[in-house]
């Protein structure tokens, strides 16, 4: 054991932790934060499976019945931690237009005179789980690794699951290499002999903090999800994001699949949806009947690290190793690959629980035909469908997760775990809209693209705490996740496709595409989650040069004829409805571009003005 003494703490780290400063921060960390314990995690299925048990004991989890779902668990957060806080999330770079108008913003200096104070003591009375982890494939060059000091067994059993975590991380960084330091409490210390009134002890302050300079993320008050599980949004998106900026990579909201035909031939796409919009879904497509010989893989669900190589691709890993998806609205017909990747080993959050001791959300009630009787609500209460007819109470929250590690899944591409990652063929950008941006169109350029991606627009969803259903501008669908200035993200993009191409490169094709466009009904006219595969179809069909497509303002969409409708009945009218570019809708849609692109003026490329007037100029407004 390697037993230094920092502050008068003596923290004693395992024989295999060889990294000075790991040893030296953790006793840093612990003489502010005032554990009563360390643990040091060394991934094990045993321990895995003893800090189960253990939330289990503290009434945090409750285990399934494991003859209908081996190994899993739910676990239910108090009715005020339920989802990502954007407004308690703040880029700390030392100049604050360097967070840039999207961000909210604090000097670091402030912050961490603000954090000091409630960081100290913080997890008195609790556990401090030190939890190393790797974001992609252990020792990928593209990986990067991080260590997450948090006192929620949540957050360490949940890291096992969405991360490579555990000994082989210290193997990797050994006694020099370097990490992203996390901080995370949840913020509740018990005092001497205090035990614990709530299974999910949390704080009313909030604090989500990275400081991009320095590299390092400080969370404090939340135990759910992205605000706690550090892995993810705060290291994977808003740092990775300032490592790619600086670096000449990407860090992105996108899904990663692989596609291949019945010859044979393999492409990879990538797909940026905001949250809570059918990524997961995407990334797990089942190819309708019609479709046969095509299969479509899985590389990531969520997050793409994109680098440019030597020979001018771009390859992308996923720097992820498990889902933490949204569960209403998945079925087998939605998305049956998900749902047999949560046969086992699941954790579940904020689901309802049934008589039998499974699990249940809205939307399950597809594949067996009627509601059950009888369930636990998320929130503990009796929940009947007379009671959800009376009161509208949801059984699961609408933003209810689980957690399930990517091996679950059947349709896991071969590839995911590849060092060297994918070679990207095609992008695709997909908002919310349920009027004006139609199904699938076709940039022009990478130029055109980058434009169609910055102006992306997408109604609200539950995955963020605030009003549903509102149109934002969520441009890459990065809005929450880009950690520095909107504008020089969209300049770095602009600058990565330019330099390829000088080099002679052949960038991969940007699609927009809207599943969501709603009829004069008010209905979603697109059927959506497999029948996507027909678009995705005709881009690949474009890219191997058999689909002509034709020109529209804003891109260019494909002939109805180009689609294959085989098994489906979508009528050309229908076909109308979803990609009709309509002038005055457009014009609208123009003055709140101006709008977006007036509030991020500072820094804003020249490029996405230019191509604004381009496309008003082909709208003929
Ligand atoms: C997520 C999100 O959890 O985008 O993936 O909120
Ligand atoms: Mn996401």
């Amino acid at each position: 054991m390697n037993a230094p003494t920092m502050q008068g703490l003596h923290v004693q780290a395992p024989a295999y932790v060889k990294n000075t400063r790991l040893i030296a921060w953790v006793a840093d960390m612990a003489a502010l934060c005032k554990p009563a314990k360390i643990h040091w995690c060394d991934g094990s299925r045993e321990e895995y499976d003893q800090l189960c048990q253990q939330l289990v004991d503290a009434g945090t989890f409750r285990r399934l019945n494991p003859a209908k779902r081996p190994d899993s668990y739910l676990a239910c957060s108090d009715p005020s931690d339920v989802a990502r806080v954007e407004g308690r999330t703040f880029i700390c770079s030392e100049k604050k237009e360097d967070a840039g108008p999207t961000n909210n913003w604090m000097a670091p200096a402030e912050m961490r005179a603000t954090l000091q104070p409630l960081f100290d003591g913080c997890m008195a009375g609790r556990t401090m789980y030190v939890i190393p982890f790797s974001m992609g494939p252990l020792g990928s060059p593209i990986a990067q690794i991080g260590v997450e000091l948090s006192d929620s067994a949540y957050v360490a059993v949940n890291m096992k699951l969405m991360t490579r975590m555990g000994r082989a991380v210290h193997d990797v960084i050994g006694a020099e290499g370097g990490f992203v330091p996390c901080m995370h409490t949840v913020g509740a210390p018990l005092a001497e002999g205090q035990k614990d009134t709530t299974a999910w002890p949390c704080n009313e302050t909030k604090y989500i903090v990275h400081y991009p300079e320095t590299r390092e993320i400080w969370s404090y008050g939340s135990g759910y999800g992205g605000n706690a599980l550090l892995g993810k949004k705060c290291l994977a998106l808003r740092i990775a994001s300032t490592m790619g900026r600086d670096e000449g990579w990407l860090a992105e909201h996108m899904l990663i699949l692989g596609v291949q035909n019945p010859e044979g031939r393999k492409y990879h796409v990538a797909a940026a949806f905001p949250s809570a919009c059918g990524k997961t879904n995407f990334s797990m497509l089942v190819p309708p009947r019609a479709f046969e010989g095509w299969q479509v893989t899985t590389i990531g669900d969520d997050i793409a690290w994109i680098k440019p190589q030597a020979d001018g691709s771009l390859r992308a890993i996923n720097p992820e190793a498990g889902y933490f998806g949204v569960a209403p609205g998945t079925n087998m017909q939605t998305n049956p690959n998900c749902m047999l990747s949560l046969a086992r080993d699941v954790i579940f959050t904020n689901v309802a629980l049934t008589d039998d001791g499974d699990v249940w959300w809205e939307g399950m009630e597809k594949d067996t035909g009627h509601l059950p009787e009888h369930l636990i609500d998320w929130k503990g209460q009796d929940w009947t469908p007379a009671i959800a007819r009376e009161t509208g109470a949801k059984a699961a929250h609408p933003n209810a997760r689980f957690t399930c590690a990517a091996t679950n899944n059947p349709a896991l591409d071969p590839a995911w775990d590849d060092p060297a990652g994918v070679k990207i063929d095609a992008m695709i950008f997909g908002g919310r809209r349920s009027t004006t941006v139609p199904l699938v169109t076709e940039a022009r350029d990478w130029q055109e693209g980058v434009y169609m991606a910055a102006t992306m627009g997408s109604e609200t969803t539950a995955a963020a705490v605030g009003q549903q259903g509102v149109v934002r501008r969520d441009p890459f669908a990065m809005l929450p996740f880009i950690g520095y200035n909107m504008s020089d993200y969209f300049q770095h993009w602009l600058d990565l496709g330019a330099k390829l191409q000088a080099a002679g490169a052949t960038l991969p094709r940007i699609y927009c595409v809207n599943w969501f466009r709603k009829g004069a009904d008010g209905k979603f006219v697109w059927p959506g989650y497999g029948e996507n595969m027909r678009v995705l179809k005709w881009m690949l069909d474009r890219i191997e040069g058999r689909a002509q497509g034709q020109q529209t303002a804003f891109g260019i969409a494909p002939q109805y004829a180009e689609i294959n409708w085989q098994g489906l009945d979508f009528s050309a009218a229908q076909f109308a409805t979803v990609t009709h570019v309509d002038a005055s809708a457009w014009a609208e849609e123009l003055q709140l571009h101006d709008a977006h692109f007036d509030k991020l003026a500072w820094h804003l490329p020249p490029q996405l003005l230019a191509t604004r007037g381009a496309l008003q100029q082909r709208l003929g407004i």
